[in-house]
């Protein structure tokens, strides 16, 4: 195309929508032509102040600020790149200068209360029936006053009667909390009706209360995800989730995968101290949100459980994650902690305590950990893959014999990135679709029945194997030559693309498509999670061939996080991206991760399991393989080929996940 008739194109994140800038048009304007709905009072006048967007890169693509701008925002917002969306247009006397520069030409981030439509974040994991046995435990009793006969002090005479009434022994060595001990006198002669006393993992005191407060007995296990937060709010006398609630990760501000982050983190003074105190503020928002929902005050939260990925747990304690992205990748400490949560920050009981789950390594962090222990994949007979896709794949293979983990670069093209019309699913993508084989027709269905906008990581495992069965294209990945006059197949920037969407029927006034190039980052991320399976069991027969002469094979999946839980099981197969087995042993166990950290609030034996996993797991580091090349470049076939069908092997090299 020349260089001239250019678009100007811009990535939205979170969204991951890469949408072309409408000249004459506002920011504001392009983003509803592009049907991306955002909030405004005054209707895009610039008066309401509401539209606040940030701007990653390409300030000097946009107008500078308007005086409207230099009024409603602060003087250190404009410094920092934030711009009113309805007031910022594309500066055309910079037009040439732009169209030099690498696409995109500009990356602004909508701040998650800008987007009026909500993302779709699962939530949802799986049911397990659990011993409840809480770390937090409260013991109500009615203590007697003390007599000139029996001048027993305060704090014995409650020991005593824990003991009397519950069987609890904690004299000895119970670690107790100051405030609590200055209340005690008054407390035990003004609480009639007696007290409750909240202890921690039978080694401290943590409050006390008038009466009986048994009932008020809360909990809250937090998954933080690169991309989204989930919060749950636990009942910890049954077990039963009292409130879940979830929002975006502000830290997608400051970059949409981790290693984007770190180097954040390296190159700015403070950018630590920034994502740490970002992910607080947010999860004090669902902290505060859940306990809304479930009609509790934050007060009677004693206790929350963590779980992320390694980058995100270091964050989260403001430890400086740099090091985790440098060979060899290690982190700051790997075992399960426990801090109080005084002086922290988290808007639970100021005495509570903060439970972090146990790293595995470098790139399999604490999530994975939660994985392991909502699945159970541990005492599983047979040999069982774990893969959890979010924006980093892991994966854990294992029963109740070997169990082994690794991760691969594979997530961010399955939510969209990389993807011309991907995007993250959220109202208006693409989520399932079938096409005619004889007609090339296309049926597809979209998130919340918008008109389509883009496509979500489902939607594009949908139309690749859709596009594979209607021999749209070849087993390489190739458009096959015998269609491509086809009226659905066009040709736009010198290479083919699939028309899924008509320009007439999307908001977008273009057609909607897949192209050569975006079949090819589908290829590369499904390679990834294949070519890591099988290096993982490479290693473990490599290891077991000596007991057991016949190669270990996989016999079930567990598919976990949102995206393994919206695929359509039987396409994900069909293209590669799990290995051939029959569809009713590929079960979807889904938010896995929040599960574990669920249970670990429940019963806190768990919290001992993961450290006894930790010994037991070996893990991989798949990139570092000899094999791990010749591995990916077959894994990127799609299924049942012969390697001589594959003329274009060194292109796909090329291509090679770069950590
Ligand atoms: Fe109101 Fe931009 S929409 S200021």
């Amino acid at each position: 195309m020349n260089k001239k008739n250019q678009p100007i194109i811009i990535d939205f994140e979170p969204i991951s929508r890469r949408i072309h800038f409408i000249p004459g048009l506002s920011l504001y304007q392009t983003l509803i032509s592009n049907g991306i709905r955002i909030r405004s009072l005054c209707g895009g006048l610039g008066t309401c102040g509401k539209c606040k967007i940030l701007i990653q890169k390409g300030r000097n693509a946009l107008t500078p600020p308007t005086q409207n701008e230099h009024e409603l925002l602060e003087k250190e917002e404009l410094e920092k790149n934030w711009r009113l969306a309805c007031q910022a247009y594309l500066n055309e006397q910079e037009l040439e200068i732009i169209r030099k520069k690498e696409p995109p030409h500009l990356r602004i981030f909508l701040p998650d209360e800008l987007l009026i439509e909500d993302f779709k974040v699962l939530t949802e994991g799986i049911q397990k029936e659990m011993k409840i046995n809480p770390a937090i435990k409260k013991f109500f009793c009615v203590v007697e006053p003390p007599t000139l006969s029996r001048p027993i002090p305060d704090l014995e005479r409650l020991l005593t009667k824990i003991k009397e009434t519950h069987g609890v022994s904690l004299h000895d060595g119970i670690r107790i909390e100051h405030d609590v001990l200055k209340s005690l006198p008054q407390i035990l002669r003004t609480s009639k009706n007696g007290v409750t006393i909240t202890e921690w993992n039978e080694q401290s005191i943590i409050a006390i209360e008038e009466g009986n407060k048994t009932q008020n007995n809360f909990g809250i296990a937090i998954d933080i995800g690169t991309t989204t937060l989930v919060g749950y709010l636990i009942n910890l006398n049954d077990g039963k989730t009292h409130a879940i609630s979830s929002k975006l990760n502000p830290q997608t501000a400051y970059g949409e995968d981790l290693i984007t982050r770190i180097t954040f983190i390296k190159e700015n003074k403070k950018g630590l101290q920034k994502l740490h105190d970002l992910i607080i503020e947010a999860i004090n928002e669902i902290i505060i949100k859940t306990c809304k929902m479930g009609n509790i005050s934050p007060y009677q939260i004693h206790e929350a459980s963590i779980v992320g990925n390694s980058v995100m747990h270091h964050i989260f304690l403001n430890i400086n994650p740099t090091y985790i992205g440098l060979s060899p990748y290690v982190p700051a400490l790997q075992r399960n902690i426990d801090i109080p949560n005084k002086n922290f920050g988290l808007k639970i009981h100021p005495n509570g305590n903060i439970h972090l789950l146990p790293l595995i390594a470098g790139f399999v962090g604490a999530d994975t950990m939660g994985v392991m222990l909502a699945s159970n994949v541990d005492k599983e007979e047979e040999l069982t893959l774990v893969i959890d896709i979010g924006t980093n794949g892991e994966l854990i293979i294992g029963n109740k014999y070997i169990l082994a983990t690794g991760s691969c670069a594979a997530g961010s093209a399955l939510e969209g990135a990389h993807i011309k019309d991907g995007m993250r699913a959220a109202s208006g993508s693409i989520d399932t679709v079938k096409i005619d084989p004889e007609t090339f027709e296309i049926k597809y269905t979209t998130i919340k029945n918008r008109p389509p906008i883009g496509i979500c990581g489902s939607g594009l495992i949908d139309i690749i194997a859709e596009m594979l069965k209607s021999k749209i294209i070849t087993r390489n990945g190739n458009f096959n030559k015998n269609f491509l006059d086809h009226e659905r197949i066009i040709k736009k920037n010198k290479e083919h693309a699939f028309i899924i969407v008509k320009k007439e029927n999307t908001p977008l006034n273009r057609d909607i498509t897949i192209s050569q190039s975006d079949i090819r980052q589908i290829q590369m991320a499904k390679a990834a999670f294949y070519s890591g399976m099988k290096i993982i069991l490479q290693e473990l027969n490599s290891k077991l061939i000596h007991e057991n002469p016949d190669p270990l094979s996989i016999s079930q999946i567990f598919l976990a996080g949102a995206f393994g839980n919206y695929i359509d099981k039987h396409n994900t197969k069909f293209i590669g991206m799990i290995p051939d087995i029959p569809a009713e042993k590929i079960f979807q166990i889904g938010n896995a991760a929040g599960s574990g950290a669920k249970l670990c609030l429940i019963n806190k034996n768990l919290r001992k399991k993961a450290q006894k996993l930790l010994k037991r797991i070996t893990y991989v580091e798949i990139a570092t393989k000899k094999m791990f090349q010749r591995e990916y470049a077959q894994a990127m076939y799609f299924p049942h080929m012969n390697l001589d069908e594959f003329f274009s092997l060194k292109d796909f090299y090329l291509h090679l996940p770069i950590r």
